[in-house]
């Protein structure tokens, strides 16, 4: 079985901490050309030039995905850096917890403008190049919290149900133009992601999760899952992946 990803091209939207970090290093650990797009500019270039020396082939770009013209020009110059699109990793996303009634509506309008429509915004540029290219793949990172919805999660459930409802309807059209869609649901892992909730009492609830589960995941894990996935030949498509730590039990 090869896992060898030689001659691909793929871009990777939120490269520059957690699960989209260790997905440009698996990738490109695996023969990929990659893009690696995200706000922290600093932090692209860095992961850009580690995978250069390493000898692999790598160019950040600066994006905020929630803004549709740089979301397209992300995509676009991929392509043309790197020759060709075959992969597309939406795994941008914030998760802001916390209960409906009294939360800053503006925290509403980071996750929907990132987690949905960042990830439109980059489908829609990608399906055109992929489609004139021959096919693609693209990945959503959808979440465990796209499937079983929880108290002080809702807006959050509301945007990664909606990447999971949106990824199978995807893959329906886009299996004509031999465009195969993954959705990747992780459970509990450990990044950058729960640290941007500020509400202490939201915090303490993370935290209480997190030692009920024990071990938790490694963005490794899901890069793997990731790699797997985008590594399996042309007539077979991974369409879901969920990766839970063995100690969560939702
Ligand atoms: N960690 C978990 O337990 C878990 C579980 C299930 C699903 N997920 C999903 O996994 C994905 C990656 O999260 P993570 O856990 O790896 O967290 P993370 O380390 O915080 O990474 C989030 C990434 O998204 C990027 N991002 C945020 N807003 C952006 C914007 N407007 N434009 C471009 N990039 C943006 C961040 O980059 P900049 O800030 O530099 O822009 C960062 O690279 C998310 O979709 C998350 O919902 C995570």
């Amino acid at each position: 079985m090869s896992f060898s990803l030689e001659g691909r091209a793929v871009a990777i939207t939120g490269a520059s901490s957690g699960i989209g970090e260790a997905t440009a290093l698996a990738l490109a650990g695996a023969g990929a050309a990659v893009a690696l797009g995200a706000r922290r500019k600093d932090r692209v270039e860095g992961l850009a030039r580690r995978i250069e020396a390493d000898g692999g082939r790598a160019v950040a770009i600066e994006v905020d995905v929630s803004d549709e013209a740089q979301a397209r020009a992300f995509v676009e110059g991929a392509q043309s850096e790197l020759g060709g699109l075959h992969g597309l990793v939406n795994n941008a996303g914030v998760m802001l917890l916390g209960p409906v009634e009294g939360t800053d509506t503006e925290e509403w309008r980071r996750m929907v403008q990132v987690n949905v429509m960042g990830l439109l915004y980059c489908t829609h540029a990608a399906l055109p190049l992929m489609r004139e290219g021959g096919g693609g793949h693209i990945v959503n990172v959808s979440s465990t919290a796209g499937r079983s919805a929880a108290a002080g999660a809702a807006v959050y459930n509301f945007t990664k149900f909606g990447v999971t409802g949106f990824s199978e309807a995807l893959r329906q059209e886009a299996l004509h133009s031999q465009i195969r869609v993954t959705c990747v649901e992780p459970g509990f892992v450990e990044t950058e992601l729960q640290e941007q909730n500020v509400n202490p009492v939201v915090l303490q609830g993370v935290e209480k999760m997190r030692e009920q589960i024990g071990d938790v995941l490694q963005p490794g894990d899901i890069a793997d899952a990731i790699h797997y996935a985008l590594s399996r030949p042309q007539h077979v498509s991974i369409n879901e992946v969920l990766v839970r730590p063995t100690g969560q039990s939702r």
